[in-house]
């Protein structure tokens, strides 16, 4: 008999963790938010319900007698549910609810890292009153980010500069969030191009993924509203072309300083961690940890990776983690279809897949639809992730293209994403902005 692997999660990343489970030769079961397609079919089972419901979910686990647990989104993260199966004696290949303050509470992961002085940290107050926020913006030298403290979806940030365009308003979110939450984080603003790190990591083994980079803004040329992501991009020599030399070293460094001060502190995180960076003229900062995959960074890495998925799940949770795990040495771009809107006033239609699609050379990924694999009705979230690999960022950007020729109906897609001029922009402003000498 195969094992029995259980996955939580129903959107693109998932999809693409199910397909790793499966590559596997494991059994895979689900727990699925809407009626995934893709998931739907890889599942022999699944329980079809709110992802939240952790009492459920138990049960679900414990009548199938499962042999292993993996989570996917993050509020899963803040729920009992982790820890509640490890009680149970359950494998979880995720980090239990105190590890996973590493994402839920950025007030968390900022003292931790002052604690230990660990690089890569920025300045950040915590403001418990308008008092603390007043003389936050009087005692801080720099433009500032507004922060809820908790999960945002990747929506609750405000940058200045980007979203808010004076003092003034800044102030004024600060104190909105406050009201709201009862803390805000004010935090130093940090500039330079972002980039995501992945990390299998066993309480004290870290092993590193290729370095993506996640396309936040709504539309072409890095405009409009921040969103959940609208595609990324990875290179075969698993850095990016427009980062400095050291920018990966420096932030695998601070993700290792991490999860040993998390182990010092009897909090080993167990799982997939995945740290938000930026490559700024002051070296790597930290913007975000994370304690899962990333989505859409998660289905570039995976659509990689060589190694097997179900056996490092098992290494994680053993804590014996060995060795670097084996990626495919070929570019990846993803570019997500999202419904007309999105980002602002999304309006969920229909997409119709020709069949000439599933032969065209790129992976189809399905997110927030429901419907079969080629007749999808869409939700107000993203719809479908097209992946393609290629020897270079900008070819494997083109396939993407050239495919959706084979895709109809009520999409927006942001065809910048990867091609060549495009990068080159980048390459160039990075290389001004952090100086010519610390790029090879
Ligand atoms: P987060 O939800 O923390 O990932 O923030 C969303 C986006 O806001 C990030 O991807 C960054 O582009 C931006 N951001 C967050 N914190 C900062 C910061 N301290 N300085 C500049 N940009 C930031
Ligand atoms: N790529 C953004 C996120 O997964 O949070």
């Amino acid at each position: 008999m195969t094992e029995k692997i259980l996955l939580v999660g129903s959107g693109g990343r998932e999809d693409a963790i199910a397909r790793a489970i499966k590559r596997s030769g494991a059994t895979l079961l689900s727990v699925i938010g809407h009626e995934n397609p893709s998931i739907k079919s890889l599942s022999s089972k699944y329980l079809l319900g709110n992802e939240l419901d952790y009492k459920k979910i138990e049960e679900f686990a414990l009548e199938n007698s499962v042999d292993m647990v993996f989570v996917g989104p993050d509020p899963v993260l803040d729920t009992p549910l982790v820890n509640n199966l490890m009680k149970h004696g359950i494998p979880v290949a995720s980090p239990t609810m105190e590890a996973a303050r590493i994402e839920t509470s950025k007030m968390f992961m900022r003292e931790l890292m002052k604690r230990y002085n660990i690089p890569g940290n920025i300045e950040f107050r915590e403001c418990f009153s308008e008092n603390d926020v007043n003389d936050a913006f009087a005692s801080m030298m720099h433009d500032v980010a507004v922060k809820p403290i908790g999960l945002t979806g990747g929506k609750g940030v405000r940058v200045m500069g980007e979203q808010l365009h004076s003092l003034e308003e800044a102030k004024s979110y600060a104190i909105e969030v406050l009201k709201r939450d009862g803390v805000v984080l004010i935090e130093e603003k940090v500039v330079g191009e972002e980039f995501s790190l992945q990390a299998f990591v066993d309480g004290k083994n870290v092993s590193f993924m290729p370095i993506v980079q996640d396309y936040k803004r709504a539309y072409e040329g890095d405009s409009g509203p921040n969103t959940g992501g609208m595609g990324s991009i990875s290179d075969s020599n698993f850095t990016l072309p427009f980062l400095s030399r050291n920018a990966r070293d420096e932030a695998a460094h601070i993700m290792i300083d991490i999860v040993r001060s998390m182990n010092s502190e009897n909090t080993p995180f167990k799982g997939v961690m995945y740290g938000q960076f930026m490559d700024s003229p002051k070296g790597v900062k930290v913007i975000e940890i994370n304690a899962r995959f990333a989505d859409p960074e998660g289905i570039n890495v995976l659509s990689l990776l060589k190694s097997d998925f179900v056996e490092i799940l098992h290494q994680i949770y053993e804590g014996n983690l060995q060795g670097e795990k084996i990626f495919e040495k070929k570019a990846t771009v993803l570019k997500y279809l999202v419904p007309v809107g999105y980002g602002t006033n999304p309006k969920p239609g229909e997409i119709l897949i020709d069949d000439k699609m599933f032969d065209s050379g790129v992976e189809i990924f399905y997110a927030s639809v429901s419907g079969d694999m080629r007749r999808l009705k869409q939700s107000s979230s993203r719809s479908l992730a097209i992946l393609a690999k290629g020897d270079s960022i900008p070819e494997a950007s083109e396939m993407v293209d050239a495919s959706l020729k084979y895709v109809k109906g009520d999409y927006y897609v942001r065809k910048d994403i990867g091609k060549a001029e495009y990068l080159q922009a980048k390459i160039r402003k990075s290389r001004e902005l952090i100086g010519h000498e610390r790029f090879t």
